[in-house]
């Protein structure tokens, strides 16, 4: 079992046949409770499936990060046009407006910064996330790492909590500065987080292979964007995870240090939720820029 050599290369991965979805629009989430069913429907739009996530919990390993100096005057205006913000709690607390009526997907695991090794993480406790109304909870995962072990307890905890109070569970895979980013080891990470039961798994686009990331990975994938490209380049990244089977983008730089933020996760909800074209959602990000908010 625990080969890491001889193994048979993993090969059929039924690209273009759908995973059966009985019970729920999302994929792996149909023999869910109702009130886990409740949250993930408050994230993902029942029509096309995806959502539009906007994370802004970069300050809790990097500080004020650019485009985050001032939360409450770059990230309260892009509320509303997101489907979901994922956030820390202290963010939450301090400048998103409760009446703002957003699911939140709260950062659930913290513990160490750029300055040292990242992923040496400890858990908030499932009260407090509650407390908090999360409709979801982020817990970092470092495969390969020298805190795997730790991450991967992190997350089967945050999931057997989780089920006492219908919270699911975002599966982070984290990318160290050794990992690579390509398709064997995203989808090995990814499939690592489904297996412990995260509901939903937040990873990076990469090419060749995407599409062998989501086939494997039996729940929903929503991409983060990291950091920041042209505009064009990243709608185009974005288009391409969707068409290659991701639910989503969970996109923090590319839309907070866009020059015209505002526009940019409107041109991103475009691609996500309508299948409009790279070029189609440059275009729109033109016209809306010039539009005074
Ligand atoms: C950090 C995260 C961030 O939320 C994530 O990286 C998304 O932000 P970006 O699109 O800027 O990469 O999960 O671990």
């Amino acid at each position: 079992m625990a080969d890491t050599v001889g193994n048979l290369e993993a090969k059929d991965y039924g690209i273009g046949i759908p995973q059966k979805m009985p019970g729920f629009f999302l994929k792996g989430s149909g023999n869910l409770e109702w009130g886990m069913k409740d949250r993930l429907a408050r994230i993902f739009n029942a029509r096309s499936g995806n959502t539009v996530m906007l994370a802004f919990d970069h300050g809790y390993i990097m500080g004020p990060t650019s485009g985050l100096e001032r939360m409450d005057l770059t990230i309260v205006p892009l509320i509303e046009y997101a489907d979901c913000l994922m956030c820390t709690r202290g963010a939450l607390r301090q400048i998103v407006p409760p009446a703002s009526n957003k699911p939140i997907s709260l950062r659930a695991s913290a513990g160490s910064t750029v300055l040292t090794d990242l992923n040496d993480e400890c858990l908030i406790g499932i009260e407090e996330c509650a407390r908090l109304n999360a409709s979801m909870v982020a817990v970092m995962v470092a495969i390969g790492s020298q805190f795997e072990a730790l991450t991967i307890r992190n997350l089967t905890t945050m999931v057997s909590d989780g089920t006492k109070y219908g919270i699911p569970v975002l599966g982070v895979t984290a990318v160290g500065k050794e990992l690579t980013r390509d398709a064997r080891y995203l989808g090995l990470a990814s499939r690592v987080c489904a297996e412990n039961g995260a509901h939903v798994v937040k990873t990076y686009y990469c090419t060749p292979d995407f599409e062998k990331v989501t086939a494997t990975c039996p729940v929903p994938i929503v991409i983060a964007g990291g950091k920041k490209l042209a505009e064009a380049e990243a709608l185009q990244m974005a288009y391409e995870a969707i068409d290659q089977g991701a639910a989503g983008v969970d996109m923090g730089r590319n839309v907070f240090q866009a020059e015209h933020p505002v526009a940019m996760i409107q041109a991103v909800r475009a691609v996500v939720h309508d299948g409009v074209k790279p070029a189609e959602a440059l275009a729109l990000y033109n016209e809306l820029k010039n539009i005074k908010q």
